[in-house]
């Protein structure tokens, strides 16, 4: 294997830079093949810096095309211009102004990274360090600068020129066919949150009034023609927007917000200021192409894109190793805004599915890092589960420790303090520590210990003294790079719960009134006094923290806790554990164990809760993912017989709820006008669910369900989950109806998504020669992250038997795409490459397949720094 050339940024060599940037002037001639870009930066010695050293800009593939200092053309040997970067050797001791003429080709730029063009728009890319593929600057997220930005474009090309902050003039310009647009950002940012947009797009909009009464005009642009589908979006942002200033105070602060879809596009969405870029999925919605969780998503996308305007955007990061401090908090207030808006407890289960399906399975294998991690090769490979996902949990366990008022109180005063600067995660927790009065320094150990903490339980209950005492301990496994791991502060809300459900009278002098017990130490016992009879247990309602719970219960007790605890995310929990239970145990030996309990405890649920939330109910129904399975089993994990376990007990359910689940999937059928508000979202997820079951238990009344379902279905929602039933059954009715699908959206992009992602997970002998045919379908392109994604992406992250197949093939066309996108979208190319992190979990002939495909990548020639940071990390020994 090569040796390391790449270079390690770390987290304790953070200094200020030596020069500040006031203002930036850009003026960007927008050109398909050369686009001209002229800047303008206003640069003074940092009095926090050393004094009269070069100034070195960051550059990445750039046509350099001349400089000026204090508009004097600069001599040749004043500076040293490359591709990669321009340095000035003796800058001036003073303020003093740099003009910069670059050249850029955004038709040739397939990264996506900087300056490109989807579909025919100009768009831009800055996160993390894109903006030095447009021109050479100071590209770190503590250089805050005043942008004022003019954009020139063929009017018939881009009749749209849109910018960051507030339009100050527009007009003909002095070529003919061209015209200009000049913005002005008056609120200081870093790099990162830079954008431009040019092209022909159709708005949608309205007028925002904030909460002081000022004016705002939000919009919406999408691809002439799709305007309808932008609705929805423009809906949810004005949602966001009310939301934020209600609950958090929060005012938005431009004249104008934009949000524009565009169709090539490596992540979800873009925070630039005053001007998110999005995804087209993350827009686009309507009853004929989008299904119940696109809606859902789209609203969460659009509020978390928009709560970065305070926390991300207002309020920076000082270096990138603070991502988690803009994206952990952003999230933590996605989740809390889609929470309000729809079912909170249902919310939270699927929360906490793809914290478990995402994040712990990142945190058990090769790629496992600290929320905060302390060094990075390639930034662009840390935008992970861990920093936003488990970042939101830490800001949940902060809340529930410190209680609603004082958490408010501590937001409130980061927004205050911390307004107009770059941040650390010392700032955050400080505002905290300081309304509270109480030390959070332990605390701050979530931000730095990477790994899954493990929390048992031992319970016993003593008649004779009526007390109920419960051990707990608490262990965290080691992680690439830390061997030894510490306690954690663990918030564990609970209650003991009686015979009826009724949470007991019992108290403990270490459990806060509210049923939060406070883990802090290796290991911790409470006693509860005046117990009359032996009580359930109900431990870490809510799911208070991110960690693994090992309980010594019965599975009647847990299932006691479905029938009636309080704590709606505990019935939930007290299934799936179950299930797990007995999923892990049929994994191991096919004769251990049956379902017959289990499905008597959700026969029980149905009839008597089963209608009052359908969403919660489809999620009772719903078995813990194969995913989710092997890791509970942890190592040699054989997909296969956790494929097989898992079908086994989905047609047990099936079959003996059958009745049941007819009656259920009749009660849910609609009637009217598809709405996408969650109360209907929830009886069509229940509705599914009964018949994905239905179809596990007899796949040929299954089959003709489905059929007759796709046929009938007004809505997306319902076809394609008819569809998805319809693919777990081999046939002619299957393959007919995939094929027919695909010709009736064959002009729909993001439809044609969903249709590769179901046949990639089709859990097949089959599929990897099914997925390579369509890989030569019309719409297929390497070019396209969603078209990717969907393909690729979902055979390596939702197909555990043929990824992991023991002949290798999985592995081997994994290692090809990834191969294959290496040099054009290196970016994508690495997240793939992600799906190996479980490869040591898994059986020693796959571990070996895994192993060569790995090695194989490592040793190709040019890998790119993303890819080769992922594979020598997921390499590495363990
Ligand atoms: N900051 C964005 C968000 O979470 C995500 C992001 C980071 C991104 N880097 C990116 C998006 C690169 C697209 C491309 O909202
Ligand atoms: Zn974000």
């Amino acid at each position: 294997m090569r040796t390391d050339t790449q270079t390690i940024t770390r987290l304790e060599d953070y200094r200020p830079t030596d020069y500040l940037i006031d203002t930036v002037e850009l003026d960007i001639q927008l050109d398909p093949a050369a686009t001209r870009i002229r800047s303008v930066l206003q640069i003074r010695p940092n009095p926090l810096g050393v004094k009269a050293v070069p100034l070195v800009l960051d550059g990445d593939e750039l046509m350099f095309r001349g400089l000026w200092i204090d508009d004097e053309p600069a001599s040749a040997d004043v500076y040293e211009a490359t591709p990669q970067g321009l340095t000035i050797a003796h800058p001036p001791g003073r303020p003093f102004r740099l003009t910069i003429d670059t050249e850029v080709n955004p038709s040739a730029n397939t990264k996506l990274m900087g300056l490109y063009r989807s579909n025919g728009v100009y768009c831009t890319q800055c996160e993390a360090d894109g903006f030095r593929r447009i021109s050479y600057l100071l590209d770190r997220p503590d250089v805050l600068s005043v942008y004022t930005t003019r954009i020139e474009a063929s009017r018939d090309e881009a009749p749209v020129l849109l910018g960051n902050g507030n339009l100050r003039e527009r007009g003909e310009a002095e070529a003919a066919g061209r015209h200009f647009a000049v913005w002005h950002d008056p609120h200081p940012k870093p790099a990162y949150l830079f954008a431009v947009v040019g092209g022909n797009l159709a708005r949608t909009g309205k007028t925002f009034r904030t909460m002081s009464g000022r004016a705002v005009e939000i919009a919406i642009y999408v691809e002439p023609g799709k305007e309808e589908r932008s609705h929805y979006a423009l809906d949810a942002l004005e949602r966001s927007m009310r939301w934020d200033e209600r609950v958090f105070g929060r005012e938005y602060d431009l004249d104008v917000f934009n949000v524009v879809a565009v169709s090539d596009f490596n992540m979800g969405a873009m925070e630039n200021k005053g001007l998110n870029i999005f995804n087209d999925k993350y827009v686009l919605a309507s009853p004929e192409t989008a299904t119940d969780a696109d809606y859902a998503n789209i609203e969460a996308v659009i509020a978390h894109e928009y709560f970065h305007n305070w926390t991300g955007n207002r309020i920076t990061c000082r270096d990138w190793f603070q991502l988690c401090l803009k994206e952990g908090l952003t999230v933590f207030r996605d989740q809390e805004f889609s929470s309000d808006e729809r079912s909170r407890a249902v919310h939270r289960i699927g929360e906490v599915r793809t914290l478990r399906a995402r994040q712990f399975t990142e945190d058990a294998g090769p790629l496992a890092h600290p929320v905060r991690p302390t060094r990075y090769r390639e930034i662009n490979n840390f935008y992970t589960a861990t920093v936003y996902e488990k970042g939101a949990e830490i800001v949940r366990m902060l809340k529930v420790l410190l209680g609603e008022a004082e958490f408010a109180r501590g937001m409130d005063l980061y927004f205050e303090r911390c307004d107009g600067t770059a941040a650390t995660v010392e700032d955050f927790l400080g505002c905290f520590a300081e309304v509270s009065g109480r030390d959070l320094r332990h605390f701050q150990r979530w931000y730095e210990q990477a790994g899954t903490p493990t929390v048992s339980v031992q319970t016993a209950y003593d008649p004779v003294a009526r007390t109920y005492r419960m051990e707990f301990r608490q262990e965290t496994p080691p992680t690439p790079g830390q061997p030894e791991k510490s306690p954690l502060v663990v918030p564990v809300l609970l209650g003991l719960v009686g015979e009826d459900g009724q949470l007991l009278e019992a108290s403990s002098n270490k459990v806060r009134e509210d049923g939060l017990f406070v883990l802090e130490t290796k290991a911790e016992s409470i006693t509860f006094e005046g117990i009359d009879s032996r009580p359930v247990p109900s431990l870490l309602r809510g799911f208070s923290a991110p960690v693994r719970l090992e309980l010594d219960l019965p599975d009647s007790d847990l299932l006691a806790l479905l029938r009636h605890d309080r704590d709606p995310f505990n019935r939930w929990q007290s299934a799936q554990t179950v299930a797990l239970r007995l999923l892990t145990s049929l994994a191991e030996a096919p004769a251990n164990g049956s379902s017959a309990e289990l499905a008597d405890a959700i026969g029980t649920f149905l009839d008597r809760s089963g209608l009052e939330d359908p969403a919660f109910a489809a999620m009772i129904l719903a078995l813990p993912g194969e995913t989710e399975i092997a890791q509970e089993i942890g190592r040699d994990v054989d997909p296969d017989a956790v494929h097989a376990a898992r079908q086994r007990v989905k047609a047990e359910l099936g079959r003996s709820l059958a009745p049941r689940l007819r009656d259920l999937r009749a009660a849910m059928r609609g009637s009217g006008a598809y709405s996408p508000d969650a109360a209907s979202a929830g009886r069509r997820a229940l509705g599914n669910a009964a018949l994905d079951l239905i179809a596990a238990g007899d796949p040929g009344e299954g089959e003709r369900l489905a059929a007759a379902q796709l046929e009938q279905a007004t809505n997306m929602t319902d076809r394609l989950a008819a569809l998805a039933t319809l693919s777990l059954i081999p046939g002619q009715t299957r393959e007919a109806a995939l094929t027919r699908f695909g010709d009736s959206y064959a002009a729909e992009p993001l439809v044609l998504d969903k249709w590769f992602a179901l046949q990639a997970a089709i859990p097949e002998e089959g599929t990897p020669g099914r997925v390579r045919a369509l890989m030569t379908h019309p719409a297929f392109a390497y070019s396209n992250p969603n078209r990717v994604r969907s393909l690729i992406g979902s055979f390596a992250m939702a197909n555990p038997t043929q990824f992991h197949r023991e002949d290798g093939t999985g592995y081997a066309l994994l290692a090809e795409t990834v191969l294959a996108l290496n040099g054009t979208n290196p970016q994508i190319a690495a997240r793939l490459l992600t799906s190996f992190g479980t490869w040591r979990t898994v059986t020693a002939a796959r571990r070996a397949q895994a192993r060569s495909a790995l090695e194989h990548i490592a040793a190709a020639p040019a890998l790119s720094p993303d890819v080769l940071d992922i594979v020598q990390r997921s390499l590495a020994p363990a």
